[in-house]
């Protein structure tokens, strides 16, 4: 029976659904959003702000600011509740209105940038914002999630870990790239110790991250219009790009399921579900992927017929048309 003083100090890492009766093929989900902040995010927050209070940066009187597209700001704004410092949260106009509500129910502030730079989207006009913050104010510290190593090495302590100790036969490892701090942190650990396992990214279509032009993304979580600082592509052997429409497919059939998870988990699991289909079609391979968060979050968008069909078109959420099913017969088990 856990019994905690903090909220930082709970985290589930130990629970994987297994996909095979939703998709036809074993594939195991790793759930990261049973946590207080409702996403792997509390992790790298935690590690963040512990590492910047053991080095003497964050005093009490610092005002921590972040660039976040929204679980991160939940996760520090949760960190700084319990710990007591105040907290800025740096998002643009594709954060959702409840994400914004929870920041501030926390006690934590949220200012909202609403226009893109011509140069790097809406995260380049964030990081600018940030920067000129902190030039102004020395009571202002970015912990800065795009560059700082204890994001990765939360990933590496932890998450890691508990895939290798649950999974000691794994194959292969799925992991969606947003900063890379996931992706970078696991895939250390994994070369390092189990090196058979191979390392699969999973970014959305349209982010820059590992090369290709930028295209404009509506979903939160995965992708950036900046190339992430601490990407090291050596440890990652293959990368699968996700569309949107597809992300939106998966978690819509994961919720018929009663699995509702965020929309990061609609894009690793699909981009997981087309590299088996490739590289494994008659095989079955150990395969695991991370699903970051939860679905509630995203009722306001991915799970919101209007919305979908908006943005992607009126055959949006016909799931039996599109390319899940010629992928399901690609591996013999269409339904
Ligand atoms: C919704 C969501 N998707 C994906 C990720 C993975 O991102 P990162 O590459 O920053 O570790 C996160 C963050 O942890 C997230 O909250």
């Amino acid at each position: 029976m856990p019994i905690i003083s903090e909220p930082e100090d709970f985290h589930e890492d130990d629970l994987f659904v297994d996909l095979a009766a939703t998709f036809g093929r074993s594939l195991y989900l790793k759930c990261e959003g049973f946590n207080f902040a409702g996403s792997i995010k509390l992790k790298a927050a935690r590690e963040m702000v512990e590492a910047a209070e053991r080095s003497g940066v964050l005093r009490p009187g610092t005002v921590l600011v972040e660039s976040s597209s929204g679980n991160l700001g939940v996760a520090l704004s949760i960190l700084a509740a319990s710990k007591g410092y105040e907290f800025l949260c740096v998002t643009d106009a594709r954060c959702n209105l409840a994400t914004k509500r929870l920041i501030e129910t926390l006690g934590s502030r949220v200012h909202t940038i609403v226009e893109p730079d011509a140069d790097g989207g809406f995260l380049a006009a964030r990081l600018r914002y940030v920067r000129e913050l902190c030039a102004s104010d020395g009571r202002y510290l970015w912990l800065n999630q795009y560059t700082n190593p204890a994001n990765w090495k939360a990933h590496y302590r932890w998450t890691a870990p508990s895939i290798a100790r649950n999974f000691p036969d794994l194959d292969v490892l799925f992991l969606g790239a947003g900063t890379t701090g996931t992706l970078m942190g696991c895939a250390r650990y994994f070369k390092e110790h189990h090196p058979r396992v191979t390392i699969v990214a999973v970014d959305a279509a349209g982010s820059v991250t590992f090369g290709g032009p930028a295209a404009p993304r509506m979903i939160p979580g995965l992708g950036t219009g900046v190339r992430p600082p601490l990407l090291d592509v050596s440890y990652v052997d293959d990368v699968v790009h996700v569309p949107e429409v597809d992300t939106v497919r998966a978690c819509h059939r994961l919720a018929r399921k009663g699995f509702l998870f965020g929309g990061s988990t609609g894009t690793v699991v699909s981009g997981a579900l087309r590299w088996l289909a490739e590289f494994a079609p008659g095989g079955d391979p150990t395969a695991v992927a991370i699903a970051p968060d939860l679905g509630e979050r995203y009722l306001d968008s991915v799970y919101q017929r209007g919305w979908v069909e908006e943005i992607y078109g009126p055959d949006a959420l016909d799931l039996d048309h599109e390319e899940t099913v010629t992928m399901l017969q690609s591996m013999g088990s269409a339904r």
